[in-house]
């Protein structure tokens, strides 16, 4: 485990974007686990910079998104298949073939998890898969108390979940309950994570994820039994961490990484 700890969410997003390019400079066929929220936004403005102003190019890249609400229609506004082509797919040149969100209008949900997940397999498993980490700890949308070993399936989010993400609604717009996610299982299968948290309201999420039990009541805790994985955190995300002192002179003595 690495733990990069920046000064800016602007920094945090250049060194997110950085690992991104690596993987895809060795692998320009890689296949990306992607995450939508607040978190990645600005590590896909820097994908998008990359390939305008330096020709960083993207159409051998195929990508999988780790969740979407369940009911909401494809266009709607705040489906996360809106988010990832308003955010990074509608600017980079990825073929829409390679582009791989759950599906949250089927007919049968459990017939098309296994089917993602299929699909995951089919295209040689996740190269390097980015998660944001929600204020309960979850990664995806595994909530606490999800299986550690869970695959893609359908999870009700908590309330809390629902309140964090209640501000990308309109006033008095319902926010889905339902989401399609990836397990905590699938994520685990991923050959490198990382893991971007900035603001204060990470914390506490972020110090179980890294040095608390590994335990179903942070599902981000699990990343600790992978053995490639690096978070990207801004200082206040870092701020509940009993070991940021060592991560910072680690980071001092090898400013490009351990590994
Ligand atoms: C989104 C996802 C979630 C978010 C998490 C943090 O695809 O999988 O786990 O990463 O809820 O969301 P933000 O980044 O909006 O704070």
């Amino acid at each position: 485990m690495e733990v990069i700890i920046s000064n800016t969410y602007e920094e945090l997003s250049k060194a997110a974007a950085a690992a991104v390019a690596k993987t895809l400079n060795s692998k320009p066929n890689a296949v990306l686990g992607l995450a939508t929220g607040s978190s990645p936004l600005g590590l896909y403005k820097e994908m998008i910079r990359m390939h305008k102003e330096e020709g960083f190019d993207f159409s051998h890249v195929i990508t999988f998104n780790l969740d979407e609400y369940v009911g909401l229609k494809p266009d709607h506004p705040q489906s996360y298949r809106s988010f990832m082509h308003e955010n990074l797919f509608n600017h980079i040149n990825i073929a829409p073939q390679n582009i791989h969100l759950p599906g949250a209008t089927t007919g049968n949900y459990r017939a098309f998890c296994e089917s993602y997940e299929k699909m995951i397999a089919d295209c040689g498993g996740i190269d390097l898969q980015v998660l944001g980490i929600g204020s309960d700890g979850h990664i995806g949308f595994n909530e606490p108390t999800s299986s550690l070993g869970s695959r893609t399936r359908i999870k009700t989010l908590t309330q809390q979940t629902i309140d964090d993400n209640a501000r990308f609604f309109k006033d008095g717009e319902k926010v889905p309950i339902y989401a399609i996610t990836m397990g905590v299982g699938t994520i685990l299968e991923a050959k490198k994570i990382i893991l971007l948290a900035n603001g204060e309201a990470k914390a506490e999420a972020v110090a179980g994820a890294i040095e608390g039990p590994v335990t179903s009541m942070c599902t981000a805790s699990a990343l600790q039994l992978h053995k490639q994985v690096n978070f990207y955190l801004d200082r206040a995300a870092a701020s509940k961490l009993k070991m940021r002192e060592y991560f910072e002179w680690i980071q001092a003595k090898m400013p490009h990484g351990a590994a």
